[in-house]
């Protein structure tokens, strides 16, 4: 326990040409501790600059540096920047009453910008709480301090009663004392004496005084007659010194030796450790008896409940005090800090230690150590904890732990930033997670059907959430940011995939996709093109849209229909339709529907230079069988025929086929034909055929060839279905989940025009461009090869 010392505030101005003026309520804090005033003044009470000075019966005296060390007072700022100051009971200037009551005037002296000094006098007193042990000595941040209790022989020496006590001055007969060092020589003994009278020591940096009932010395760390030492592999700084003083007619001694360990303390993982030799040989003649170690922060012991509460360590090993301070511990304080971009700590913890014991030597020696210990800018990369459940469907992660000086200022996800603020009202929920230690974390909840979560399909029925986002932190006091990344996921076996049916119509095949539960994942293909308004218009699809499907009807011939076949039971046709994920060109799913339609004339050039085609003898009069018709050369015969009706398949360098050449291209012309069986030996008495139709095809000199079907031109159009009559149930503007692109307002301008071609011809989808402007050649060639099929009906009405 410490004790709040009885404080009095001079009002009234004690020096001349000095302003004294009260220090504000709450800006300072002292304390009686157990050898110390303990002083403190927060940073923004101490002006541009500040002094401290001390007042006693002699004078105001200023204390700096190495001054100020071997007077005993310690003076530094902690963390937070505020002065905090140590007085030893014994230092100079200090109010002795009797070695139990220690009074101090301090003046704090704040000077402002233009110079003027403002002085604040503080009064302590401090009433000592626990006695003086025989020996105590005390390793300060910039000093070493041992008092002793001075050893008076009894006054019944017989024989010396006569004898008139010698005079003894105000400071008790100190001018005639020596002191004598022990320093480390070369010689083979290893150490050398050196005796001084006390004023030459004091010249050397050592204060030795006396007090009513105590010798003391004190030396600054670095002194000319200290000497360093290894002790189980610590440095230790001794001052090895025994004071000599004649007491009446004795002479008497007093052992006033000095060690402290001068050890640096290191990390060991997470701890700061700090280690000492448990016994310092110089000061410690064994054996050691009557032990005890206490701990304590800001220069005040604590229990040992405490210590253990708040994880400090205290073990002996191999005759070492080994000491553990967990970063971060209560007690100290945490600074954060951003270096290059990552997320830093300071920790500041002012250890005190203290030893007690007793030796063969001393009935008890107390041993106070101050250790201000510091890690820092230690890298500390926050903690991000992933509390995601998959069952609420909501991303949750917290990063942490912060110390009071950092605060949340904004999130970016993707390219977006967005303050606390604006990620709630986006539907972000974001919450500060106060722990019991002070520290806090940042809670951050988002639903994963969150427009800023994106989705990826990973296949079976699995998506991917990720949610990438960026936390921005703002350190104080300096407002310097930090930014955490963290890439979220969580996979969830939750989609459903497009169902694709479909069906023959009359009007051409007919395909239904029913959405799934990630539409915007799939890119359709419909026959190795992708479905965009430009393929809908082109092919001339009749679209019908409902919120839970779209159905698309492929007219015969369209882009889109791959030709499989033609027989007498009609013209085989399939539509594929595939859906490949949009992110990694994956085909998730292919659907083919197959029809068959029924045809009465075909004629179908296939890019291998098969030719097949369907013709009817129907109209002819009187009817002849299809089975006696054939090709320009008489062996070729139908391979199938049924009623009036004969399909040929015919290579085109076969069967009599005629080639001519007609600019790029190269046109192949056949017929088939019926010549009337005349009277046996009457070979030649019919002159003319009875049925003649000329067949072909026209491919290019060079460049591919593509399948092309040919339709006779007297035959009614196959229904054209404009896209405009397509159903809509969205209006246009809204992007429509399968079918890509904007959707266009002109009609194409396509192969398939009955108005503006004779003939409904169809090329193969993947060609065509090429078909396109085939056609403009082909009337510009007036190609001969067609007029067969158109020519049909007229022959017929013969
Ligand atoms: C000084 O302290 C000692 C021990 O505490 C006591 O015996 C003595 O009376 C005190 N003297 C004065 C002058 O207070
Ligand atoms: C002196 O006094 C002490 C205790 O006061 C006593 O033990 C010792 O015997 C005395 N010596 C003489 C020589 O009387
Ligand atoms: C404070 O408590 C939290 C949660 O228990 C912990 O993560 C953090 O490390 C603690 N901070 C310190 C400085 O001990
Ligand atoms: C935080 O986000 C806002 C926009 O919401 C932006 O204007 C601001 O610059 C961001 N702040 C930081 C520190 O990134
Ligand atoms: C977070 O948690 C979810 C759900 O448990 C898990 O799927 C995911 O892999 C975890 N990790 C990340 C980095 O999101
Ligand atoms: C698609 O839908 C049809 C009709 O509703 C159903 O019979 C079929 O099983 C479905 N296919 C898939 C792969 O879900
Ligand atoms: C042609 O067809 C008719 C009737 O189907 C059949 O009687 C005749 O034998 C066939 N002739 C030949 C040469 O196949
Ligand atoms: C076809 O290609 C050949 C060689 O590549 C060329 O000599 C010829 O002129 C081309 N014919 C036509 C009609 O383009």
């Amino acid at each position: 326990m410490t004790i709040r010392t009885c404080i009095c505030v001079f009002l009234l101005c004690l020096l001349p040409n000095c302003a004294a003026a009260t220090i504000p309520i709450g800006m300072f804090r002292t304390e009686c501790q157990d050898r110390h005033f303990w002083l403190s003044f927060k940073s923004n009470f101490l002006g541009q600059s500040f002094r401290f000075d001390v007042e006693d019966g002699t004078g105001v005296h200023t204390l700096l540096g190495q001054a100020a060390a071997e007077c005993g007072y310690n003076m530094g700022l902690d963390s937070w920047g505020n002065l905090v100051v140590r007085v030893s009971y014994l230092a100079c200037y200090v109010d002795n009453e009797n070695d139990s009551v220690f009074r101090l005037l301090v003046w704090l002296v704040n000077r402002d910008l233009e110079g003027v000094e403002t002085s604040y006098p503080l009064q302590l007193t401090c009433p000592l709480h626990h006695p003086w042990k025989p020996r105590e000595i005390i390793c300060e941040e910039n000093y070493m301090e041992v008092s002793a209790m001075k050893q008076v022989p009894p006054a019944n020496q017989t024989g010396l009663e006569w004898m008139p006590a010698p005079p003894v001055s105000s400071d008790g007969g100190l001018r005639e004392w020596r002191v004598v060092f022990r320093v480390p020589s070369d010689r083979p003994e290893g150490m050398k004496e050196q005796t001084l009278p006390v004023e030459m020591a004091h010249l050397l940096g050592y204060r030795i005084g006396t007090t009513d009932s105590r010798v003391l010395l004190r030396g600054s760390y670095g002194s000319r007659l200290s000497y360093k030492l290894q002790e189980k592999g610590i440095e230790v700084e001794v001052v090895s010194a025994t004071l000599l003083h004649k007491h009446h007619w004795t002479l008497l001694r007093a052992d006033v030796s000095v060690a402290c360990s001068i050890s640096k303390a290191s990390m060991d993982g997470d701890d700061i450790l700090l280690r000492f030799p448990r016994v310092l040989p110089p000061l410690v003649p064994p054996p050691v008896t009557n032990e005890r170690l206490r701990l304590g922060v800001d220069g005040a012991a604590l229990s040992d409940c405490i210590v253990r509460q708040r994880g400090y360590d205290v073990q002996e090993r191999d005759g070492l005090v080994e000491i553990r301070i967990p970063f971060g511990a209560e007690g100290g304080s945490i600074k954060s800090q951003v270096v290059e971009g990552q997320y830093s700590q300071s920790f500041y913890f002012d250890l005190f230690y203290m030893h007690q014991w007793a030796d063969s030597q001393w009935a008890l020696t107390e041993y106070r150590s101050f250790r201000p210990l510091s890690v820092l800018y230690l890298p500390r990369t926050p903690i991000l904890i992933n509390e995601t459940s998959v069952s609420e469907g909501q991303f949750s992660v917290t990063l942490g732990s912060f110390p009071r000086d950092v605060f949340l200022t904004n999130i970016t996800v993707g390219e977006q930033s967005m303050s606390w603020g604006e990620a709630e009202q986006m539907g972000v929920h974001l919450a500060q997670v106060p722990y019991p230690n002070g520290s806090h974390a940042y809670l951050l909840q988002s639903p994963f059907s969150h427009s800023l979560v994106s989705q990826k399909y990973i296949g079976e029925g699995y998506r991917r959430y990720t949610l990438a986002l960026t936390f921005t932190l703002s350190v104080f006091p300096h407002s310097d940011l930090y930014h955490h990344p963290a890439n979220l996921e969580a996979d969830v076996q939750d989609v459903v995939l497009p169902n694709v049916t479909g069906s023959c119509s009359s009007k051409g095949v007919r395909l239904q996709l029913r959405y799934g539960t990630m539409d915007s994942q799939w890119e359709v293909y419909l026959g190795g093109r992708r479905l965009d308004w430009e393929l809908v218009e082109l092919g001339g699809y009749a679209l019908e849209t409902r919120w839970d499907y779209f159905s698309m009807v492929v007219p015969l011939y369209a882009l889109g229909m791959d030709y499989e076949g033609l027989s007498l039971h009609g013209l085989a046709v399939t539509v594929s339709m595939t859906l490949e994920d949009k992110q990694t060109s994956k085909k998730e799913l292919s659907f083919t529907q197959r029809c068959v339609f029924d045809v009465k004339e075909l004629l179908v050039c296939l890019p291998d230079n098969t030719v097949l085609v369907i013709v009817d003898s129907s109209s002819v009069t009187p009817p002849l069988e299809p089975n006696l018709t054939t090709l320009l050369d008489p062996s070729c015969v139908p391979v199938e025929t049924e009623g009036t009706r004969s399909l040929y398949k015919f290579s085109l360098d076969s069967c009599g086929t005629a080639v001519t050449l007609e600019e790029d291209h190269i046109v192949y012309s056949n017929k088939v034909q019926f010549w009337p069986t005349a009277p046996f030996g009457l070979t030649h008495i019919a002159p003319n055929p009875r049925f003649s139709i000329p067949v072909g095809c026209i491919h290019p000199v060079n460049g591919t060839r593509t399948l092309t079907i040919y339709q006779p031109r007297a035959l009614q159009a196959w229904p054209y279905i404009r896209s405009s009559h397509s159903q809509h149930q969205h209006p246009g503007t809204r992007p429509h989940p399968f079918i890509q692109g904007r959707k266009r307002n002109r009609l194409p301008t396509g192969p398939l025009s009955s108005e503006v071609y004779p003939y409904l011809q169809h090329t193969h989808p993947d060609h065509h461009d090429a078909g396109g402007s085939w056609h403009h050649r082909r009337r510009k060639l007036g190609w001969p090869g067609v007029q067969p099929l158109h020519n049909i009906n007229e022959l017929s009405v013969e």
